[in-house]
């Protein structure tokens, strides 16, 4: 059922499968005039970041897409197109399409490269927002391929000794593949946490973490609304903040797009074209030994990550990805959660362009 058709008033949480999300967010794209190759790219990297727990990065963002799309600052119908520079490396204007069309299209060209050449790597200008950086890191993986994935983002957080928003809380994703146990994929900003946490509190009415953000008056709280006013906070300070500028430099500066505070927020309809850029690196990993030896090296790191002592109060020891692949396990058989609020978001986008809204699945228990 929709929330439109069921009248939910439930206080819990309202379930959300895959193969629903991925109707819905194909058909509310297609209204919008992106070419269904397109569509379905967005909608699979939306719906695997629901899946994974990364749900600050999957179909809620829908509504601010698309009304950058309709300020015109982000071209749904526009598609990348791709440039090869050298043997192993290529690059990518995105047109002002879809950050995650971009990313895509450049790491399926970085595995080709790197298949051939050993690394591939692709640098990727005028892009948009591309979601959970861990999606490409995936791509790879599922080709046997270790990889690197970077972008620059709008302004959030200070360089440090600053009170200034000056670099984006861009993530920094890597990983390899491996063979029975998990693959190695690490996915993080360089803030304490992603801005988009903040904006899920916000939408559920919750407090947030006081060491996340700073208001607008530089003092530390728990609300989302200030936060949002103010700065995002480093990891481990000076370290947090040159890695937001590292993201600049290899995604902004060397591939001919916005940096230095120049990337417009994907929340922010009325801005600017984001320009914002990509990098992104296959590797085979077979190039000094075998597939095979290689995967058995890295079962072993994680039999020894995982196999290490643990400190007091700590139940589990976990592999960087192996949080968000449990959370996957669960979520294909229990369905995503969303609150009301966020399914009622997505139905009145629905409603504007005259498709279905998202089926959804009601159950009592929280
Ligand atoms: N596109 C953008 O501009 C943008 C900007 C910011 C963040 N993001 C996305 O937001 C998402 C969340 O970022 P984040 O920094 O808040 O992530 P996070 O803090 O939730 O996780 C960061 C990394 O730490 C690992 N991890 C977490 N807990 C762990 C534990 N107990 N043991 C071992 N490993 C653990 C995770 O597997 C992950 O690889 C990412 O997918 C990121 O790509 C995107």
């Amino acid at each position: 059922m929709t929330t439109q058709d069921s009248g939910i008033k439930s206080e819990g949480f309202i379930y959300v499968f895959p193969d629903s999300a991925l109707i819905f967010v194909e058909s509310i794209l297609g209204a919008y005039g992106v070419p269904t190759e397109n569509a379905a790219v967005i909608a699979k990297c939306l719906i695997e970041a629901d899946l994974r727990g990364v749900d600050t990065h999957g179909i809620n963002r829908i509504p601010s897409y698309l009304a950058r799309i309709r300020e015109g600052v982000l071209d749904p119908k526009a598609s990348p197109e791709l440039f090869q520079i050298t043997p192993v490396v290529a690059q990518i204007d995105g047109h002002n399409s879809f950050g995650f069309l971009s990313a895509y299209v450049g790491m399926a060209r970085a595995i080709e490269m790197a298949r051939e050449f050993g690394i591939g790597m692709v640098s990727v200008k005028n892009s948009n927002h591309f979601g959970m950086a861990a999606s490409f890191v995936l791509q790879a993986i599922e080709a046997d391929m270790m990889s690197l994935v970077f972008t620059n983002s709008s302004p959030a957080l200070p360089v440090w000794g600053s009170a200034e928003k000056l670099m984006g809380v861009s993530p920094i994703a890597c990983g390899a593949p491996a063979g029975k146990t998990k693959a190695f994929v690490l996915d993080m900003a360089p803030s304490v946490a992603a801005r988009g946490k903040i904006y899920k509190a916000l939408r559920r009415g919750e407090k947030i973490p006081v060491d996340w953000a700073l208001d607008g008056e530089g003092r530390p709280t728990e609300d989302p609304e200030s936060a949002l006013k103010g700065v995002m906070l480093p990891i481990g300070g000076p370290k947090g903040s040159g890695l937001a500028i590292m993201m600049d430099v290899f995604s902004g500066v060397l591939s001919g797009s916005a940096f230095a505070g120049h990337v417009t927020s994907p929340h922010d309809a009325s801005g600017s074209p984001a320009h914002v850029g990509h990098f992104i690196v296959a590797i085979k990993p077979d190039l000094f030994m075998g597939l095979e030896a290689f995967k058995e090296r890295m079962d072993y790191l994680y039999q020894r990550v995982v196999g290490s002592a643990k400190r007091e109060g700590v139940e589990r020891v976990f592999y960087p990805g192996e949080i968000e692949d449990l959370c996957r396990e669960e979520r294909v058989r229990s369905g995503v959660p969303f609150v009301v609020e966020e399914v009622e978001g997505l139905n009145r986008e629905a409603e504007k362009v005259g498709v279905e809204g998202l089926r959804v699945e009601v159950k009592t228990d929280r």
